[in-house]
């Protein structure tokens, strides 16, 4: 029966490090995939991380299933920092996901469960994956406007002249900071604006939070989902640990649901389990063990909040760097400071695909096609090389 199906061209971002793995450049300079890199371009397991893995192996004594909701004291200890100590933690429920991806496939089926073909909306741009994902639970994809390139900010008019139109049954995505791919955060004025929007046309928000610390602090990332939680009736939250805790291939993220009643969320939350029963069964338990140990002991805690504003840091510190650079080319006319202005780990370049495969051919510079950047594949050693490629380019 295979032999029906088509081949399929590669990932558009898991691709790029296949192609880049097999450059032999030794100038290749690796900006596609959304993982954290320091200045040897080493992807680190993080010391609290390494810790608390030592610790929680030392201790365990079984390799039996757990509950299918994930290990309940990390589900609390997340469901703490996404939503904050005072959250009203009757109206929620979280579950342990295969990471981020999972929590926004399990969400997907739930809505499709709820009202099937109920409509998702997108931004536009949005991360490459959200579309399958979505379509592939059997969703309706729309989009609304949100990056104006040119002015290389929100268009939060077009923006919210779209999402007039999202009507009760209808989710709207949106990503609670370090928007991925274009780097354009929502101001607190605005989060407010699009909560009123949503408890005066009934829509769900649905947030997407990969990259909570990424931004400008674990809370202050966290703002809209916290609003929405605490304004609108029904939210749904996707959470990652991937970035954070840098616990990419453990796949660790929790998916939360808020309710407008304690009976609601239970009620939620049996069909949520349901849906992951049929998926999988189970998540996974590695990431989420190294994630609870960490949040139920102070010193480990602090470690990684250390370890946390370092990368931050230094993905700051890389944006004001490289908007320098580029400045310094006498020969380029663009004004590349909102580089600096942006947030979490993407940009956009605004360069054409043409313009990116000759930075990828002729200079092993590896990008997503639509020129967005990973500012942590960025060093000391090769922004010099970057600016020099990207100056030809243009
Ligand atoms: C990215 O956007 O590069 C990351 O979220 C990794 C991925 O799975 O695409």
């Amino acid at each position: 029966m295979f032999e029906q199906l088509p081949a399929l061209p590669q990932d558009p971002i898991l691709g790029l490090s296949v192609a880049y793995r097999a450059d032999t450049n030794p100038l290749k300079v690796d900006l596609g995939i959304g993982v954290y890199k320091d200045e040897s371009g080493h992807t680190p397991v993080l010391k609290a991380v390494t810790s608390a893995q030592q610790q929680y192996l030392s201790k365990e004594t079984s390799k039996a299933y757990m509950a299918p909701a994930g290990p309940a004291i990390a589900n609390e200890a997340l469901q703490t920092l996404i939503f904050g100590a005072d959250r009203d933690s009757t109206r929620i429920r979280t579950i342990q996901t295969p990471g981020g991806t999972g929590a926004l496939r399990v969400a997907a089926e739930l809505v499709s469960r709820a009202a099937p073909g109920a409509a998702v909306w997108l931004s536009n741009p949005s991360w490459a994956n959200h579309t399958p994902l979505m379509k592939d639970a059997g969703l309706q994809v729309k989009e609304y406007p949100y990056y104006d390139a040119e002015a290389h900010q929100v268009d939060f008019k077009a923006m919210m002249s779209t999402l007039a139109e999202a009507k009760k049954g209808d989710l709207v995505l949106l990503h609670a900071c370090c928007h991925n791919p274009c780097g354009a955060d929502l101001s607190q004025e605005q989060w407010q604006a699009v909560a009123d929007l949503a408890v005066k046309n009934e829509f769900t928000p649905f947030i997407d939070m990969a990259y909570q610390g990424f931004g400008s602090s674990l809370d202050d990332d966290a703002y809209g989902a916290r609003l929405m939680a605490n304004s609108v009736p029904e939210v749904l939250v996707a959470s990652s640990c991937s970035k954070n805790f840098g616990l990419y291939r453990e796949r660790a993220g929790t998916l939360s649901i808020v309710s407008d009643s304690a009976e609601r969320a239970d009620i939620a939350e049996s069909q949520l389990l349901s849906v992951t029963r049929g998926i999988y069964s189970m998540p996974p338990s590695n990431g989420a063990l190294i994630v609870e140990t960490i949040l139920t002991n102070p010193e480990l805690t602090e470690m990684w909040h250390k370890e946390l504003d370092e990368m931050r840091g230094r993905i700051k510190g890389l944006r004001t760097l490289l908007a320098k650079k580029l400045a310094e080319k006498t020969s380029i006319k663009r004004d590349f400071s909102f580089i600096e202005q942006e947030r979490g780990m993407f940009s956009f370049l605004g360069l054409s695909t043409e313009q990116v495969q000759t930075l990828k051919n002729d200079y092993s510079i590896y990008m997503v096609n639509s020129s967005r950047i990973n500012i942590a594949g960025i060093s000391q050693d090769n922004v010099d090389y970057l600016a020099s490629a990207i100056e030809a380019v243009l």
